[in-house]
């Protein structure tokens, strides 16, 4: 096996994506570790919901990160982890809903309403939090292969909802006035915006061949995805 196929065959293998999701666990076992250790600061329901809130956004970010670096980096494979962490985005997201449905509305209904009509950044994430929802539910190989090219533009909703998500993000620490985080967040969903405009100029240029669309459902997908 040459050097440079190793990371091809990685990703191939099954035990890859079990690996995968085993690491993206990782912020569940830290809160019950932290929770056990007395570690989770001295409001732990505030540092639950914004931990949550932090690893749906950066998993969020990778997943988005998913198709450009599958480009850039000739490997049509990664395709194949793209699925899980959307799906884990999803997950955390719903924590932090949970989270604050529960520690900071006292799990009452027309709290979570008031809270919801009162404050924008709490709009602004429910918002971002229900365009989620579709994507999530029609994830899998059934949907797409049932929606067709809708499918892709469904998916497309990913980004609004990053960006509300960042929104959300930024509303939230302006009362701080630190927004370096965000600002990253931002710097990098400009650069994925950017290198999609590329690719599609590129795509679109006189005499390109017409590349398969992965997502779509092409055979590519249904291989790798598997
Ligand atoms: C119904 C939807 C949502 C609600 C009710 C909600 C609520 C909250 C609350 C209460 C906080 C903490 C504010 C504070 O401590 O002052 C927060 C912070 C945060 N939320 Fe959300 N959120 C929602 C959706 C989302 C979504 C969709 C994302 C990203 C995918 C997200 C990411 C974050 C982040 C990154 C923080 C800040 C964490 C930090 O302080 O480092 N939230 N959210």
């Amino acid at each position: 096996m040459s050097q440079t196929n190793v990371p091809r065959r990685v990703m191939r293998q099954r035990w890859s994506k079990i690996l995968l999701f085993v690491l993206c666990l990782y912020p569940v076992v830290r809160w019950f570790w932290l929770g056990t250790h007395d570690g989770l600061s001295a409001n732990p329901p505030e540092f639950l919901i914004r931990s949550s809130g932090t690893w749906a956004l950066v998993l969020l970010w990778v997943t988005l990160c998913v198709t450009p670096l599958r480009r850039i980096l000739n490997r049509p494979a990664l395709v194949r982890y793209r699925r899980m962490l959307g799906l884990y985005a999803f997950f955390y997201t719903v924590l932090h809903v949970v989270a604050w449905a529960l520690w900071d509305r006292g799990g009452v209904w027309g709290s979570m309403w008031d809270d919801i009509g009162a404050r924008t950044f709490i709009t602004i994430g429910t918002v971002a939090t229900l365009m989620l929802v579709p994507l999530a539910l029609t994830s899998t190989q059934g949907w797409m292969r049932r929606l067709g090219r809708n499918w892709t533009r469904l998916h497309a909703l990913i980004y609004p909802a990053a960006m509300l998500s960042v929104w959300h993000f930024y509303l939230m620490r302006a009362g701080k006035n630190d927004f370096f985080e965000p600002n990253v967040y931002t710097a990098t969903l400009v650069g994925l915006f950017a290198l999609r405009g590329i690719y599609r100029w590129r795509r679109a240029r006189p005499g390109r061949p017409v590349q398969q669309p992965v997502s779509g459902g092409s055979r590519l997908s249904r291989q790798i995805q598997k």
